[in-house]
């Protein structure tokens, strides 16, 4: 068998949009700098009131199936990933099933079918589960479709409200691949935490903060975890990393530290040493407290050197561009920044089979998972083929009233009779609810 990864990968984004910097600051009292500059977010998706996990998943991945040739037959296996399911157990690959089954001839009663959770990093597991499921020669042909889907929506005035989003990536995992395949090794850096979770309720419990160093010790622990399976990590290894990226500014921070432990004791430490010294090394310190204080005092000045600002570029920055614009995407979030990077490598016309991506994913509650990716001969092709630029485009710009309509339209708590914003046009939509209180989707021409 020829290895196993992404032959396929479709995006699709909430039809609306908040403009954080001119919408949504000056109702919160903030700067835009702060959207803009800190979280290093412009705006956010929502779904209209027509669209949901369902029919953003349902929708990515017809049109995935659609541009691949792909029939229900070819499908053995549909994997949901979500942090916004809205059943405890009926799951959402159920209903995505069944609304293709609305638009392909056939039906998928032979497709296995599941539901994910370990917060957002359960997009990168059912990859995983995929990848194993074909390896282990138990899909007889068939490929996989993975789909990551969520509302990340919080409630009203919690400081999340500014890293808001929804969207939805689909995936298609098979042998032969023509976007990317990946590594057998990984590694995780996995603990018990509480940082961030939905006891029995819609909008999630942060404590904000403490998530962002959860999310930094954990890919921590997975990267040194990664190295004891696929060996010694070097920065110039890698063309992108794409990272879980709740917002852009969390993974400037997450990139330094990486970049911090991928240099120790390789020739670039000793190239940087005339300009900001060797790195601390605990064994040079009476107490853990003056070690910390040196190892962050030499962060601030790694990251201010020439060296790492053009790795960064080059490595980090284009895996940002579309996160940028649509916030926080919770399971599909470090999808959307493999596809962001991998674009900007075709719009730089690079010719780039065979590079690698040293992926980064990350769930709160908590758990990192660090593994690598190479791009195969079809990848440009692939991503050539996304519409996203035209999706962002069309996306409706809300009001600050209207964001606040559609966010009542989304409460389960609240009854809401807002009207649609935009026309469903050859897509799955919401269509109202069955006698045992089940969603219901059609397809609109
Ligand atoms: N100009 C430039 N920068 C400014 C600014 C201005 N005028 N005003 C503020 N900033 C900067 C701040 O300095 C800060 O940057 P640094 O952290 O680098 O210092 C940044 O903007 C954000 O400002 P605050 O820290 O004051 O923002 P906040 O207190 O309102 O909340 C947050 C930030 C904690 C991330 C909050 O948005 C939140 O709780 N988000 C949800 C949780 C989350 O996303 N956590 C990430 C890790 S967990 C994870 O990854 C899982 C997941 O998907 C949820």
């Amino acid at each position: 068998m020829t290895g196993v990864g992404i032959d396929a990968i479709e995006i699709r984004t909430g039809k609306l949009k908040l403009d954080l910097a001119e919408t949504f600051a000056a109702e919160m009292g903030d700067a835009p700098e702060k959207y803009t500059k800190g979280l290093g977010l412009h705006a956010s998706s929502f779904p209209d009131t027509y669209e949901d996990i369902v029919t953003m998943g349902a929708n990515a991945a017809h049109r995935l199936m659609e541009r691949k040739g792909l029939g229900l037959d070819d499908i053995g296996r549909i994997d949901v990933a979500t942090e916004s399911a809205f059943d405890h157990s009926k799951p959402v690959s159920t209903y995505i099933g069944g609304c293709l089954e609305q638009v392909f001839e056939g039906d998928l009663h032979h497709a296995n079918k599941g539901e994910r959770k370990f917060a957002c990093v359960s997009g990168t597991q059912s990859v995983d589960d995929a990848y194993n499921w074909i390896e282990a020669g138990r899909n007889r042909g068939r490929a996989a479709l993975v789909i990551a889907t969520d509302t990340a929506l919080y409630a009203r005035d919690d400081p999340g409200e500014a890293t808001q989003g929804a969207g939805a990536v689909a995936m298609l995992i098979d042998e032969d691949p023509d976007l990317v395949e990946l590594s057998k090794a990984q590694g995780y850096g996995s603990a018990d935490e509480t940082d961030f979770l939905k006891p029995q309720q819609q909008f999630p419990s942060v404590d904000g903060k403490r998530s962002v160093k959860v999310y930094l010790a954990r890919m921590r622990e997975a990267l040194v975890d990664y190295e004891r399976a696929g060996g010694e990590i070097h920065p110039d290894d890698f063309r992108l990393g794409p990272f879980h990226t709740p917002f852009p500014g969390m993974v400037r921070k997450a990139a330094v530290l990486a970049y911090r432990h991928i240099t120790r004791d390789t020739e670039i430490e000793d190239e940087l040493a005339a300009e900001i010294g060797r790195q601390p090394r605990p064994e040079g310190f009476d107490d853990d407290e003056a070690y910390m204080d040196a190892l962050s005092e030499y962060t601030d000045a790694l990251k201010e050197t020439d060296r790492y600002k053009s790795w960064y570029d080059r490595t980090i920055d284009p895996t940002l561009d579309i996160s940028r614009h649509v916030g926080n995407w919770y399971t599909g979030s470090v999808h959307v920044a493999r596809i962001a990077g991998i674009k900007a490598l075709a719009e730089a016309d690079e010719d780039a089979v065979g590079e690698q991506l040293l992926v980064g994913s990350y769930g709160s509650g908590a758990q990192a998972e660090i593994h690598v990716e190479t791009l195969q001969e079809g990848w440009r092709g692939e991503i050539e083929a996304l519409d996203i630029d035209e999706q962002l485009e069309a996306r409706y710009d809300l009001t600050f009233g209207e964001y606040e309509e559609v966010h009542d339209a989304h409460n389960f708590d609240e009854e809401s009779s807002v009207e649609e914003f935009t026309v469903p046009d050859g897509e799955f939509a919401f269509d109202g609810w069955g006698r045992m209180g089940e969603r219901k989707y059609r397809y609109v021409e």
